[in-house]
């Protein structure tokens, strides 16, 4: 256990050690025991934390929210639409203004090939933590709330193989960030990552060469798969979901035409049989019922989904708790 996580920022799980993160895990699996059993825990009575979205989000501006009054200080929700950013202030503003006022920033910026630039400028002006609600790279907090389920629902994830597979949808281009961070941190965790995708849904191939190294220093590995029902085949954890060709072409309407070719990519009771009977069903929502995935599925004994956006409470409580104190 680590316990000078003081002060750090949380942009990307990489910045972590491994033990720091295991840290941060116990607290998690600490403070969901005491909010069951109703104990009081203001490890933040008196602190503030600035929450700047510059995207829409149910379930990360409701768990920040709730988690920082929980913990016995206050959240400020912070629509950048509202603020003078559109007339001259710079990441360097935010970061040392914000930084001076709150104990913590966290951020969502999912612009692409803007968003973790502009977040990694705000840490550096700024004497407070600073925390990744997500950007277009990375979504840290998401995919320490999937290690959290599967550690709860499976036990040790060493050895277990997690399909991190495109999916199609219909709604809009998502980020690549949730399964770019799924590959990284699984792969730390001695898991057997399969990525599954048609060729034009690559990830960022630095990110593709880190999850590889990760595995070989923990353990795991990486394969690379482009048959939706070969991804699910014995799989313990199945992670189906849809993303942008954002590597492919940045032309929207393109990346929805790309995307049509796929529309038979949707998870029903079909592909779920050919994973491990005790196989779970992940996504970190929202999804895109009938289209993505099939009621059935996502509403079926083998879906943890809710269970998951619960544990983004407890992760990111414990992360505010050990970097804001
Ligand atoms: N999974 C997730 O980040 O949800 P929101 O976009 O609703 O915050």
């Amino acid at each position: 256990m680590q316990t000078n996580l003081r002060g750090l920022d949380l942009i990307s799980t990489q910045d972590w050690t491994k033990e720091q993160i295991e840290t941060l895990l116990d607290v998690a699996f600490d403070l969901k025991r005491k909010r069951a059993l109703g104990q009081p825990h203001p490890y933040l009575r008196d602190k503030t934390l600035a929450m700047l979205f510059f995207f829409t989000s149910t379930r990360t501006r409701s768990s920040f929210e709730a988690g920082m009054a929980q913990l016995g200080g206050h959240a400020a929700f912070i629509d950048s639409t509202t603020t003078q950013i559109s007339h001259g202030d710079t990441a360097k503003e935010i970061g040392e203004i914000l930084g001076r006022y709150y104990d913590g920033i966290a951020i969502r910026q999912c612009d692409w090939e803007i968003g973790n630039r502009y977040i990694r400028d705000v840490a550096a002006a700024s004497r407070a933590p600073v925390l990744n609600m997500q950007c277009d790279v990375y979504h840290p907090f998401q995919i320490l709330a999937d290690l959290m389920t599967i550690i709860e629902k499976k036990g040790d994830p060493r050895g277990l193989t997690i399909n991190v597979s495109w999916a199609y949808a219909s709604s809009y281009q998502k980020p690549i960030s949730v399964p770019q961070s799924l590959i990284l941190l699984m792969t730390r965790f001695g898991m057997n990552v399969r990525l599954t995708h048609p060729p034009e849904y690559k990830l960022m191939p630095e990110i593709v060469e880190q999850a590889q190294e990760n595995a070989r220093r923990h353990g795991g590995t990486l394969e690379f798969l482009d048959d939706f029902d070969a991804g699910f085949k014995d799989a313990d954890v199945v992670y189906p979901k849809s993303w942008g060709a954002l590597l492919t072409t940045s032309d929207p309407e393109e990346s929805a035409a790309i995307g049509r070719k796929y529309t038979d990519w949707i998870t029903d009771d079909r592909r779920m049989a050919l994973a491990k009977p005790d196989a779970i069903y992940m996504h970190c929502l929202p999804a895109d019922r009938n289209i993505e995935v099939t009621d059935s599925v996502i509403d079926g004994p083998q879906s943890v989904v809710y269970d998951e956006a619960e544990n983004r409470l407890h992760v990111q409580k414990a992360a505010m708790a050990l970097t804001m104190t």
